[in-house]
């Protein structure tokens, strides 16, 4: 197979929670307190926290993204009969505190030196976007960090996606868009942009319209993609 290349390429779009930041590590940080119940806590709270906002989006109930989270965090609680405020609070403070993966810092450092504009994409509220992105130390290597918040509605709303090409000014084939979320990098890709799906988990590929330019399993990868 031919390696991929993209060219005219003038800004990277990165989705944050699971593209940028370990979303298992808030989870993973509680795990002498929650014991074999981590790893399921984690995968609950994700799945939950992402219905959630397709399903306010529907039916047309926004509320930001740390509502959602506390609320997927509720639910995943109950179900697993974990009944601690105490320690509910800890797992939402250090959803505020996620690591980021380890090529991340190194990966936008060379974009930027090669002249990429950057910026993140997020269903995060922009208060949680802002301590995830100081915590990593990626904040000044970001051009923009672009909250849903500003159209109230989460992806795959197309809106969201409009949101990068107003930020840059620039057409939406000239954004490369990098998700490890399938559904996200799909419904990226039929919105106009290049896409390339960041599949860290060895995923099964997604069966919906609109397949991404191509897959990758770090970021690492990406550098070489755009000729940097
Ligand atoms: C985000 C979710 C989809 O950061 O991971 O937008």
């Amino acid at each position: 197979m031919t390696p991929l290349r993209l060219t005219g390429i003038r800004a990277c779009v990165f989705d944050a929670y699971g593209t940028l930041f370990d979303v298992n590590s808030a989870a993973a940080a509680e795990s002498d307190a929650l014991g074999d119940k981590w790893q399921p806590l984690a995968d609950l709270w994700r799945t939950k926290q992402l219905q959630y906002t397709w399903l306010r989006g529907l039916m047309g109930r926004h509320a930001d993204f740390w509502q959602v989270t506390g609320d997927a965090l509720d639910y995943a609680m109950t179900s697993l009969k974990i009944a601690d405020p105490v320690l509910r609070t800890r797992l939402m403070e250090s959803y505020l505190r996620l690591s980021s993966y380890p090529e991340v810092k190194g990966t936008l450092e060379r974009l930027k030196a090669g002249g990429m504009r950057l910026a993140i994409l997020s269903n995060g509220s922009p208060r949680m976007l802002g301590a995830a992105t100081e915590n990593s130390r990626i904040a000044s290597l970001l051009d923009a960090v672009i909250s849903v918040e500003e159209v109230k509605v989460f992806k795959p709303h197309p809106s969201v996606y409009a949101l990068a090409t107003t930020q840059f000014g620039i057409e939406r084939e000239e954004i490369c868009f990098l998700s490890s979320n399938a559904w996200d990098a799909h419904a990226a890709k039929a919105f106009g942009f290049h896409v390339v799906w960041c599949n860290r988990f060895g995923q099964a590929p997604e069966r919906i319209p609109e397949l991404p330019d191509g897959e990758i399993s770090t970021l690492a990868a990406l550098p070489e993609i755009l000729g940097l």
